[in-house]
């Protein structure tokens, strides 16, 4: 036996133990990754009542999951179908007539796609960027390294544990103040409510990377002007979860009986569990056992109260995606917000903006009359509950037909971070000549 055979013979050994390994690991050590092979995408157009009746029907279903919720006919809605119900899908949706079309075959291919395109955690921190999707560790490195950077502007924040034990972790951007200047106001970002929403993280890092190094005088002057709070994650564990779990999971990691998670974005304590939202634990749109039940949503409301008395908060944006969208109160309701008309035309405004940028084209209004109906949300709680006149959420990349949904290209990341830091810097500029920030 040569001694190259031999070692390939030592290895055929160890096998059987590596295996016996991952047959015992339970419990904490997720092993198993959810698959979406053959797993379609169709984008379909609910013709007549019955369609909608149909459809209602199905959205119960967990081999269905659509993207928004059926309601009126001329509607057009995604649908993921998993594999083994295609044929069934496609059968009715030629039984009933209805139109439409498929966006993607065997989505597990954007899926293992889109894994390739996250940089390992052994990368130093200094090779951090916006070419690429990265982990919640490297994410939280990055904050601690820009902080180091900067000390006297950048500070870590933490605002306690996940349900998990993983801290929610951000930044404060705060430039030099000559003591005689007024007191600053304040901007709150929060990202990542939606675990599978990376492009959400990833342009919240590109806001804070931004803030401190852009050579663009009119956003030096838009950093100074404001004191910024930035969380790139604030479903932490739903974050880590896709990865080592399921790519497409949205809520937070909360056992709740036979399943997992609440949707921390249906959770907030305002008209709670009222409109597009579901009791079921099973739900991709769990509202959750209570309002504002979840340590993650208890998180949020208490540092943000708390930056109302003690930074002078007046701007709160959040980061989602997908749909190309920048919407404002309410989403539970279709009475309008007192005001209705400054949102309106501050939202005309930063989407012309992002178009003269990139030339996408993002859609602005009320989240009810731009999206569909919700309830629990954080920005209804924002602007309802803490009288944060200045609130704005973004649905980011990519269209509404996207074939791609959540799986956005990392080489998209760029692009649409920056268009929409040039939404939010025009979000922040109209509010402060309409005296918002007075
Ligand atoms: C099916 O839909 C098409 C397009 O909407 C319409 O022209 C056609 O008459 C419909 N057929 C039936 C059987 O309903
Ligand atoms: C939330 O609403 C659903 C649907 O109306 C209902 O079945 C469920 O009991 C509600 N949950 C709670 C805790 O009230
Ligand atoms: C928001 O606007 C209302 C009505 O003008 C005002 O009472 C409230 O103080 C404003 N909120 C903040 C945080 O400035
Ligand atoms: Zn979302």
């Amino acid at each position: 036996m040569s001694a190259g055979s031999k070692s390939i013979f030592l290895l055929l050994l160890l096998l059987p133990s590596e295996w016996s390994n991952a047959v015992a690991t339970g419990g904490e050590g997720v092993t198993a990754q959810a698959h979406y092979d053959h797993t379609r995408i169709y984008y379909m157009e609910l013709g007549n009542e019955q369609h909608v009746e149909l459809f209602q029907r199905l959205e119960k279903s967990d081999s269905y999951f659509f993207m928004g919720s059926v309601r009126v006919p001329g509607q057009k809605l995604t649908v993921m179908v998993i594999g083994h119900k295609v044929a069934d899908f496609d059968d009715l949706l030629h039984r009933y007539n209805v139109t439409h079309h498929i966006l993607n075959y065997n989505f597990q291919a954007e899926i293992d796609a889109n894994y390739r395109e996250v940089l390992p955690t052994s990368t130093p921190v200094t090779q951090f960027d916006w070419q690429h999707y990265f982990q919640l560790d490297t994410i939280y490195d990055w904050l601690e390294h820009v902080a180091r950077q900067s000390p006297e502007i950048v500070t870590v924040l933490d605002m306690g544990s996940s349900t998990e034990g993983v801290p929610i972790k951000g930044v404060r951007i705060s430039y030099p103040q000559e003591a005689s200047s007024a007191p600053r106001t304040s901007v709150f970002i929060e990202s990542g409510i939606h675990a599978r929403e990376w492009i959400a993280p990833a342009t919240a890092t590109y806001f804070i990377n931004e803030l401190l190094h852009s050579s663009d005088p009119t956003v030096q002057a838009l950093a100074r002007s404001q004191n910024w709070l930035i969380f790139p994650c604030i479903n932490p564990d739903g974050y880590k979860y896709t990865f080592n779990g399921d790519r497409m999971w949205r809520k937070s990691r909360a056992p709740h009986g036979v399943c997992r998670g609440v949707d921390l974005n249906r959770n907030y304590p305002m008209r709670w569990n009222t409109t597009g939202t579901s009791g079921d634990p099973c739900s991709t749109f769990y509202s959750g056992p209570s309002a504002g039940s979840e340590v993650e949503t208890q998180r949020v409301m208490r540092f943000v109260e708390k930056l109302v008395r003690t930074e002078n908060l007046r701007t709160y944006i959040a980061l989602h995606s997908y749909s190309q969208l920048l919407m404002f109160p309410y989403s539970s309701t279709p009475e309008r917000v007192h005001n209705y008309d400054d949102l309106t035309a501050i939202g005309k405004k930063a989407v012309a903006k992002i178009k003269s940028l990139t030339g996408r084209i993002y859609k602005s209004g009320s989240i009810y009359e731009t999206i569909y109906p919700s309830s629990g949300g954080s920005k209804d709680w924002a602007h309802g509950e803490l009288k944060l006149n200045i609130t704005f959420t973004f649905e980011l990349r990519g269209p509404p037909d996207s074939e791609v949904l959540f799986i956005l290209p990392a080489r998209e990341i760029e692009p649409t971070a920056r268009e929409a830091f040039g939404a939010v810097q025009t979000i922040v500029e109209e509010a402060a000549k309409r005296g918002y920030y007075n």
